[in-house]
């Protein structure tokens, strides 16, 4: 479905020099082999290299001065084939204040070198890393870095015919071997989740139909995850209507996809996906521009296989369950009218006023489903939910709405730490959904429309412990910035697993 282009991390035959995978390696002194050399500079702190040659050091001065560089965060400087060094270039990466290095900023780095050396064709990199000393160890900050570099280079390309691979192969210097890499393996599985969550995100809708998720999913089963996948006949029969009723106009119809890794005993925390895999809008069909976009409109789902793929990796003592309301939300003879009402499982009767508000309808029986079978601790809903929340928030923040001020604090702070920002927005308004025939209507009279939609979800939660989280606008990034690339991003595996690592 995809590829990772080979980004080596590789050291030359160096006796200190050890690996915990076949692609990555740290070592403890520089090679000094022909190449770039990467070094950092603290902001308005003087740098000193003394194991360069005294005249390439000289240079280096002379470039700084003459570039303005102070050694920002994220500003870079060069010099080219340096006198009296073994290297082609030299490039210098401003890292800021060194108490405000942490791990986000360290990782957000590591992307955007990677994209400032692809564009000048380098082929090795050595990077002095062990002259970083900051509260937080040398060690993290390296593992971050590396972990910004892969998460940089993993691009979808299936669609393209010829890729142009690239070869840069990179060498770091660091302090103590053994604890970069023990860092580093870690993320490793985060990778790994948020790898499998941009694949299913970029992925093209008629190649990635509920039935084609479910198959995903099933994949994870090796890693000791329980997967089961209901139809739309079992969902009927249990009564599930709205999540059956948004794919009836699809030729697979909708399934619910459920991946339970069970690390502990305590009873589980629930994560419900948002699995449009495109959204047409239905009879309320999308006239805008944005509909191009909608084959990301099932990110939430892939978000919350893509958590439990890493803390099936990482063998993570926590219980957590994805529970994936997955459909497709076309336009045909069997697709839901606007005006039609729909059952929930949970008793609830919905007026579908609006057929392009379906997110909500297919989170209300996964939602049910979740807290009927696995009776959760906390439930943590995913989705591309509302424009009306980019319009808010924009691309850069997910919205977070609960009643619960600590998990709203826990989520942030693993939000800042991961660059995976949220920002609370009020619940409220829930008079608006306020039906002529049924019990609620699926928008709401005015009002804002990312709060009207979590207003609704929150009749599906009960008295379950609830956090909803829009990501519309997070899920596909036009262009490569840090450690995102353009495509799907994988926005929320990272968040997640923070959160539950930590918490
Ligand atoms: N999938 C969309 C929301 C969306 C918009 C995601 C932009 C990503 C980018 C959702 O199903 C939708 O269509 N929402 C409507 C709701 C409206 C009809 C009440 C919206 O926000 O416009
Ligand atoms: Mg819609
Ligand atoms: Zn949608």
């Amino acid at each position: 479905m995809s590829t990772t282009r080979a980004v080596a991390f590789t050291a030359a035959i160096i006796a200190s020099t050890s690996a915990i995978s076949a692609d990555v390696q740290f070592s403890q002194k520089l090679n000094a082999e022909a190449g770039t050399l990467v070094l950092f500079k603290n902001e308005h702190i003087s740098a000193s290299y003394p194991f360069l040659h005294e005249m390439t050091q000289q240079q280096l001065e002379k470039a700084m001065l003459a570039a303005q560089f102070n050694g920002k965060y994220g500003d870079f400087v060069e010099v080219l084939a340096p006198t009296n060094s073994n290297y082609d270039r030299i490039v210098i990466a401003g890292i800021g204040h060194i108490n405000e290095l942490n791990k986000s900023t360290m990782t957000k780095l590591g992307g955007n070198l990677h994209g400032y050396l692809l564009k000048k064709k380098v082929k090795l990199a050595e990077v002095a890393f062990d002259d970083i000393k900051g509260a937080i160890p040398n060690s993290e900050l390296a593992a971050e870095l590396a972990h910004g570099i892969r998460l940089r280079d993993h691009t979808f390309d299936e669609y393209k015919t010829s890729t142009v691979s690239h070869d840069l192969r990179y060498l770091f210097d660091v302090e103590n071997t053994e604890a970069t890499e023990h860092s580093y393996q870690q993320l490793m599985h985060i990778q790994q989740g948020v790898f499998l969550a941009r694949d299913l995100t970029s992925e093209v809708a008629s190649e990635m139909t509920p039935v084609d998720f479910a198959n995903s999913a099933k994949e994870l089963e090796s890693l000791g995850v329980t997967v089961t996948v209901l139809t739309p006949n079992e969902m009927k029969a249990l009564g599930m209507n709205a999540l059956e009723g948004v794919g009836r106009g699809s030729v697979d119809g909708s399934r619910l996809v459920v991946a339970h890794y069970k690390g502990s005993d305590t009873p589980p925390i629930a994560l419900i996906g948002k699995g449009i895999t495109f959204d047409s809008g239905g009879y309320s069909i999308k006239t805008g521009a944005s509909i191009a976009r909608m084959k990301s409109d099932m990110a939430g789902a892939a978000a919350a296989l893509g958590t439990v793929k890493t803390m099936a990796l990482s063998k993570a003592k926590v219980n957590v369950v994805a529970v994936m309301g997955m459909a497709a939300n076309m336009v045909s003879q069997y697709s839901i009218a606007p005006g039609d009402v729909l059952r929930t499982a949970q008793g609830i009767t919905v007026e579908v006023v609006n057929t392009d508000a379906e997110g909500r309808l297919v989170l209300s029986d996964a939602m049910w489903y979740a807290r009927t079978y696995f009776k959760p601790d906390i439930m943590i809903d995913i989705a591309t939910l509302t424009g009306s929340k980019v319009s808010a928030l924009g691309d850069r923040y997910a919205g977070i709405f609960s009643a619960d001020d600590e998990l709203v604090t826990q989520l942030t702070v693993a939000g800042k730490t991961v660059n995976e920002q949220v920002w609370r927005l009020p619940l409220g308004y829930e008079d608006q959904l306020k039906s002529d025939i049924a019990d609620l209507k699926n928008i709401g009279s005015g009002g804002p429309g990312a709060t009207t939609a979590a207003a609704f979800l929150q009749h599906f939660a009960g008295d379950t412990r609830w956090v909803h989280l829009d990501i519309a606008g997070n899920a596909l990034a036009s262009k490569s910035q840090g450690e995102v690339p353009a495509g799907g991003t994988g926005f929320g595996v990272r968040l997640l697993s923070e959160w539950l690592l930590s918490n």
